[in-house]
């Protein structure tokens, strides 16, 4: 593909797709050259307020500097109907960021046209469509990935180096954790139902099975898994929000009563719902257990529950001679704002060998970054595939599937209270 421009198209243009949008254009101007979404709201409020200097928390996960942006991005062909844009324009390469239960139909609409497929994580949400976006892309020759936007952060690709480079010999077992401190907003958007997100596995924890899969270098064999939803969901309307609220000053879920009481930022308008609403069926712990080839074992657990400054991503990397500590949020402040004032990642090695006073300690700048400075070096990963160039930061289709299938596998344990083998 080298020396010819690439022609951009988006399909699900919210927060993860129009930032996509964005930092291709910014690298490539003109490289975007439409966009399809069953409305358009995210998309202009998003544009707008880069363009007016003034993104606030709408940027959600995926704030970035953009600069010398143009007016008429705003005017990007416009499709509601995915089909008639990818027949009408003239595109090569499609981000998938819809919801996730779409993304399936999606890849196979992009595979019969042949184009380059970047699809946001998960690959799909049911074993069917896992399955048959594997058959479709597992010898694809254009490019396809799956976004995870933490493998590309530089404390996740020390830490594999470290581990596959044999600074803790050969691993042994992990324990792994994510307490997830903004867990309420998963709660407060479309995220909450099982019709649109399958489980809580496949939306969060797939990013941090992937990140143990990538840092130990091994497939998984089988899985065991609990879950049960203790903080969310109840009786209240689906579409009340905090704002209409006559709770609004009482209920300590209330944005504003975090606003007030843990200067916590407000969310943008559409994520403020009641997190006790009805429709929300998706359970809010778990707790995974992986057996891996070679006898290797992993635990890994998730809470959406943890307090607002105290959220806690990573864990212990167990070797024949020593152990790494992987701390995704060393030390993390922000301003009431949303301003990133102190945020960084650490990996502290201590070897079986080793006398007290001596230590392996990193420490990984990511203030301003999002997903730990994840986000933007895996762009350059995709670009870079994109223009026939390599990377080590790959995602494959193949990683995407693992991950899936490990996520699908732990809700099918949950629910038959089995053990459960991958096959892969
Ligand atoms: N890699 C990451 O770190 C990361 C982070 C957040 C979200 N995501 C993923 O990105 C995807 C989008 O999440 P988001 O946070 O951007 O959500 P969002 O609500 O901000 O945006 C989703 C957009 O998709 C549109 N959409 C939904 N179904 C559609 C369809 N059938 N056709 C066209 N448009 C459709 C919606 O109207 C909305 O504008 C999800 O798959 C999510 O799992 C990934």
């Amino acid at each position: 593909m080298s020396g010819k421009k690439l022609r951009i198209a988006c399909i699900g243009a919210g927060c993860s797709g129009t930032h996509h949008m964005l930092w291709f254009e910014q690298r490539i101007p003109g490289s975007v050259v439409a966009f399809c979404d069953l409305d358009r709201r995210l998309f202009d409020s998003i544009v707008d307020a880069y363009l007016g200097q003034n993104i606030g928390n709408l940027a959600g996960d995926f704030k970035q500097e953009i600069s010398g942006l143009s007016k008429d991005f705003k005017n990007l062909p416009y499709y509601t109907d995915p089909d008639e844009m990818l027949d009408k324009e003239d595109i090569d390469t499609v981000l998938i960021c819809t919801y996730c239960n779409v993304h399936a139909e999606m890849i196979e609409k992009c595979v019969r046209r042949n184009m380059n497929i970047l699809t946001e994580k998960p690959l799909a949400t049911t074993e069917e469509d896992v399955e048959k976006c594997w058959e479709l892309l597992r010898n694809y020759p254009k490019v396809a990935v799956v976004n995870f936007t933490m493998k590309g952060a530089p404390v996740s690709l020390a830490a594999k180096h470290h581990v596959q480079g044999g600074t803790i010999g050969d691993i042994i077992s992990v324990q792994y954790v994510n307490n997830v401190h903004y867990g309420d907003e998963f709660f407060r958007k479309w995220m909450r139902t099982s019709e649109k997100s399958d489980t809580l596995i496949l939306q969060k924890a797939t990013h941090d099975l992937d990140i143990i899969n990538n840092i130990i270098g091994l497939k998984p064999v089988s899985i065991a898994a609990f879950g049960s939803r203790l903080v969310y969901g109840g009786d209240m309307p689906n579409d009340l929000t905090c704002d209409v609220c006559e709770k609004k000053w009482s209920c300590p879920m209330s944005v504003y009563r975090l606003q007030l009481d843990a200067a916590k930022s407000l969310p943008p308008e559409h994520i403020r719902k009641c997190v006790y609403a009805k429709e929300i069926d998706l359970d809010d712990n778990h707790v995974v257990i992986i057996q891996y080839e070679g006898g290797v074992t992993a635990s890994y657990s998730q809470t959406f529950n943890a307090p607002q400054r105290g959220g806690q991503r990573g864990g212990y990397f167990i070797g024949t001679e020593g152990i790494m500590h992987l701390k995704c949020y060393n030390e993390f402040s922000e301003t009431p704002q949303g301003q990133m004032l102190v945020g960084n990642s650490s990996i502290d090695i201590t070897r079986y060998h080793q006398k007290s006073g001596t230590r392996i300690y990193e420490v990984y700048d990511w203030a301003g970054h999002a997903h730990f400075d994840g986000t933007e070096y895996g762009l350059e990963a995709k670009l870079a595939l994109l223009e026939g160039r390599p990377t080590e930061i790959a995602n494959t289709i193949e990683e995407g599937y693992i991950s899936a299938k490990m996520c699908l596998a732990a809700q099918k344990s949950i629910e038959t209270s089995q053990v459960v083998k991958l096959g892969l």
